[in-house]
């Protein structure tokens, strides 16, 4: 059998690496258009960062694992076919700002489409709008052909600097596809391929659109959880409770349970934002707009996390921080990832220097260019300094702000004694992340603050 999988990005990269590990016997080989991410997946600087994948590359690479420009080629000989494009928010036209851009997943099609010459079975991996495969599979139909397609709908659940434990156990693996005879025949030549590593019980089969929907429902509720915890964090600081403390207890109820109730300057990530707002259009489109706007609030509720933690910032610092420098510790969503798309960090970045501030920025795994890059300025910008370290990005800072809970900057592996001393006096610390503990910041003489913290 042969898998060619479209997208050589964070999900299809990291998704069929494993899968090659796990099924020798298939041979897989991930095509990209971008020549520069095939040729960086070939060495051992690979274009994602995550945990592990390294490892897994390297054990399937050349074996049965391929990683191709010839899109056409590929394609042609694959009895599977994974989409695994990028599907941004549309930004111009209808739908701007709420709808996902399809262009890409349409490209996919119509190019699937115009080379095969045999029946494929095509999974949708990238997360789509709810009745997407019904357009993909009217567009390979359309060509007049005798091939039959079968679409599935297989969306990813990994998170991010967690990819390859989330693919090695997930929780679940889903597949939706047509209750016809050829559809139900194209779900179970899927389940035997995830069936060589995870457990029967935990791959579940639907119909296509309850599959696609659980994904973006998954993911707007997970979002809904930060956003609400993140809503209390605001309460908390008005009245001096901490957070952490309700999170704990409200968690140990085993109806609401531990997990995702980290309260945070916002979530970032490709996922949450984009899948909300996709989920909002598609309620308007139904005529649903009390539902619409219930799952508009969770997404509004993030930017005003987000704008809140800058505005913070700016007041402590005696309303203005104009010409001062303050020192941004992490850049990326999250921990553990060189991936900046929706990063909290972006949107207090651009606060801070639009109130004129000069940022010295640290991050252990983002590029210069990609700052550069989502701050929409160009290297000769002086506003902006990129930093190797917590050390050096803080030196004369007026004030530093952790917007990534990195291990690196957790108080047993940076000195924040040493951070302080060389800091312009008072010197201030905003903990984004709620990652170092305040009381030891204000014994070294911090003004400390944290989200949700008395
Ligand atoms: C998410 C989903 O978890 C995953 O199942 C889906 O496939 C893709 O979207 P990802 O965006 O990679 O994964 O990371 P995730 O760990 O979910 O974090 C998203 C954002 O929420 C990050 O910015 C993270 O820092 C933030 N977060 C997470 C919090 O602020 N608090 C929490 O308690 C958890
Ligand atoms: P994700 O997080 O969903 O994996 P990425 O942006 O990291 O998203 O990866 C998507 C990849 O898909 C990009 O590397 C892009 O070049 C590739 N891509 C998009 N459209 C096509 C296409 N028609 N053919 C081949 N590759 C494509």
């Amino acid at each position: 059998m042969k898998i060619c999988c479209i997208g050589a990005g964070y999900v299809g990269g990291p998704t069929m690496a494993k899968i090659a590990q796990k099924c020798e016997k298939i041979e897989v080989t991930v095509v990209d258009m971008n020549p520069d991410r095939i040729a960086a997946w070939q060495t051992d600087e690979l274009p994602v960062y995550e945990p592990g994948l390294l490892e897994v590359v390297k054990e399937a690479r050349g074996r049965n694992l391929f990683f191709s420009t010839d899109v056409d080629a590929k394609i042609k000989e694959a009895d599977i076919v994974f989409i695994c494009v990028n599907t941004p928010t549309k930004t111009f036209g209808i739908g701007a700002g709420k709808a996902a851009d399809l262009q890409y997943v349409e490209k996919c099609a119509r190019q699937i489409a115009s080379v095969s010459d045999s029946d494929k079975i095509i999974v949708e991996k990238s997360t789509l709008p709810v009745r997407t495969a019904e357009s993909i599979k009217r567009i390979l139909d359309s060509t007049g052909s005798s091939n039959k397609f079968q679409v599935l709908s297989n969306p990813e659940f990994l998170a991010e600097g967690t990819a390859m434990a989330d693919l090695e156990n997930p929780d679940r693996v889903l597949i939706g596809g047509e209750t016809t005879e050829e559809g139900q025949a194209a779900v179970q030549k899927l389940v035997d391929v995830y069936a060589e590593w995870v457990p029967r019980e935990n791959i579940l089969t639907t119909n296509l659109w309850s599959s696609e929907l659980s994904k973006l429902t998954a993911n707007a509720f997970l979002a809904q959880r930060i956003s609400s915890i993140n809503a209390i964090s605001a309460l908390c600081e008005a009245t001096g409770a901490d957070v952490d403390e309700v999170a704990y207890a409200i968690g140990r109820d085993s109806r609401i349970g531990p997990k995702f109730l980290k309260s945070s300057v916002g979530f970032g990530g490709s996922c949450f934002q984009k899948d909300i707002l996709n989920l909002v259009y598609l309620c308007n489109h139904f005529g649903l707009s009390s539902v619409a706007d219930y799952w508009e609030s969770v997404v509004q509720m993030n930017d005003y996390q987000k704008r809140r933690f800058s505005q913070r910032i700016v007041r402590t610092l005696f309303n203005t921080v104009s010409g001062k420098k303050i020192a941004i510790l992490g850049f990326a969503f999250k921990k553990d990832t060189n991936d900046t798309r929706e990063s909290a960090a972006i949107h207090v970045c651009k606060d801070l220097l639009e109130e004129g501030g000069h940022l010295a920025i640290y991050d252990p795994k983002v590029t210069t260019a990609q700052i550069y890059s989502d701050l929409g300025i160009d290297e000769s910008n002086t506003q902006v300094s990129i930093h190797k370290d917590a050390y050096s990005a803080a030196d004369k800072a007026h004030a530093v702000a952790i917007l990534t809970e990195w291990d690196v900057l957790k108080e047993d592996q940076t000195d924040y004694n040493k951070v302080f001393d060389s800091m312009e006096k008072p010197a201030f610390f905003f903990d984004g992340r709620n990652l170092v503990d305040l009381e030891v910041l204000r014994k070294i003489g911090f003004e400390a603050h944290g989200i949700g913290k008395p």
